[in-house]
């Protein structure tokens, strides 16, 4: 039996099930998720390779060979039609056009199941989905249950990383009007033992990790790889519970009564569903989702065991996020420009500013050094990879506004983030493109010689989708020096 076997077998049945992963149910054979390239903006729906099965992740690759692909649709699986689609502005605008938050990069979260490769959905702080014409949903202090398989290395401390149950106009309309899942470290309301991350319910106004709406240490610092976070709600009564979804049980780090700040009790559930955000649209958090499902009543424990232990035969693992031409820790490269323009141009640098410059066997011994890169284990996840400045050691390329940056490393979270990234084989067929690893919609590309990271298509000019693939596909020599 899938999870949502289970939770139909407890009373407790699924009104809404996603997962870009994996069907959710043992005889779901319909599409799981919709992802949009860029090349012709031709849409394709990825379904499991068998009834109950892992997503067909060979048909999305087949269908975005050479282009990017974002995940435009992620399906409900339980019947209702709850899926989710790109969110749209509320209290707080998204960044991309008309105030909608951005879609997710279709290969920013790879997986594998037994084996078998899929994609999540990577949220970038700015990417948001929901549905506000949600059915079947708790509404006001309506009972519901929700899990979700999460990255637990992947968080911020921002608002908000959220999956569940919010308000359909995107307004702050008050405590107690969501229940959702949170994943991250944010501090700003609740907050549990260590440093975080941690799993929270945002109740609106508030993050809570227990029964106090300040600190509870009952709720630890979870950060399995691939962690089970549960949320769950009923009339005065609620439970947080999360285990590692590769292995062993399910913890209860709360079960009680609401918080006594006045609004939580009665809930005042209204019923949207949204992932990756706030309920007023607030748009800072990241987080990586796998597969998840908000149910009709409050599950019991029984039935949550039994979903983990599904969760666990499941199989999920890493895999490599890299692909193409191979670099090697320690070595001395340059990345030259493809562009028909610009041959002759190598990402350099000029200060802190990032650009491109004309560099050959001749030019001085101060350029060559601006166009030479040490590569190091990425700061943010070491199976990437950062470049260090060959002219000015200890500093690094990172990103800081989409515009590239040479920075010495400060040791926060977020340089370390902001300096990963993941190269794979060129979008433009030759060579290799290098991957934005926080925001994977986004590769090194130069604009008017100016370095950016920069999506195939979007609001910025250095975005324009024109001549993208050659800008963002480099040849990988070595260093000048
Ligand atoms: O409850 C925390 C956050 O507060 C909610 O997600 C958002 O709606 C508000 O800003």
């Amino acid at each position: 039996a899938a999870p949502c076997d289970i939770y139909a077998s407890g009373g407790t049945p699924c009104i809404a099930a996603h997962g870009t992963t994996r069907a959710l149910y043992s005889s779901y054979e319909g599409p799981l998720y919709q992802v949009k390239r860029a090349s012709d903006n031709a849409v394709l729906d990825v379904s499991p390779l068998a009834a109950g099965g892992v997503a067909d992740a060979d048909a999305q690759d087949n269908f975005c060979a050479s282009t990017t692909c974002l995940i435009t649709v992620i399906y409900d699986q339980s019947g209702v039609g709850n899926h989710l689609t790109q969110a749209p502005p509320g209290y707080f605008h998204g960044p991309d056009v008309d105030g909608y938050d951005n879609l997710a990069s279709a290969i920013g979260a790879p997986v594998s199941l037994n084996g078998r490769r899929a994609y999540g959905a990577f949220v970038a702080p700015g990417t948001g989905y929901r549905n506000n014409n949600a059915v079947e949903t708790a509404i006001g202090d309506e009972p519901q249950g929700m899990y979700a398989v999460l990255d637990g290395t992947h968080y911020n401390d921002a608002c908000c990383f959220d999956y569940g149950n919010a308000e359909p106009s995107g307004l702050d309309t008050g405590n107690g009007h969501m229940e959702t899942i949170y994943f991250g470290s944010c501090s700003w309301w609740g907050s549990g033992d260590g440093e975080g991350p941690w799993i929270m319910a945002d109740l609106e106004n508030g993050l809570f990790s227990g029964l106090s709406p300040s600190n509870n240490p009952g709720d630890p610092t979870i950060s399995h790889r691939f962690t089970t976070s549960i949320v769950k709600g009923a009339p005065n009564l609620w439970a947080i519970r999360g285990g590692n979804a590769k292995d062993g049980k399910l913890s209860t780090f709360f079960e009680g009564e609401r918080p006594s700040v006045d609004g939580y009790n009665p809930m005042s559930k209204e019923g949207a569903i949204l992932l990756g955000i706030g309920g007023d649209n607030s748009n800072g958090g990241q987080g990586t989702f796998y597969e998840g499902v908000m149910t009709d009543g409050y599950p019991s424990a029984e039935i949550e065991d039994a979903v983990q232990a599904d969760i666990v035969a499941a199989g999920y693992a890493e895999i490599s996020l890299v692909n193409g031409p191979e670099l090697t820790l320690g070595s001395s490269i340059s990345f030259q420009a493809t562009t028909a323009c610009c041959t002759a141009r190598y990402l350099s640098h000029t200060g802190a500013s990032i650009n491109t410059q004309v560099v050959d066997s001749s030019s001085s011994i101060d350029l060559k050094k601006q166009a030479s890169w040490t590569v190091r284990a990425g700061l943010g996840k070491s199976e990437c990879f950062s470049f260090e400045s060959n002219n000015s050691p200890g500093s690094f390329i990172r990103h800081a506004n989409f515009a590239l940056a040479l920075n010495a490393d400060d040791g926060s979270k977020l340089f370390a983030e902001d300096a990963t990234f993941c190269p794979q084989a060129g979008l433009s067929g030759q060579g290799s493109s290098i991957r934005s690893w926080s925001h994977p919609t986004r590769y090194f590309r130069h604009f008017k010689d100016v370095g950016y990271i920069s999506s195939n298509g979007g609001v910025h000019d250095w975005d324009a989708a024109g001549a993208f693939t050659d800008d963002a596909t480099w040849i990988v020599n070595a260093g000048f020096v």
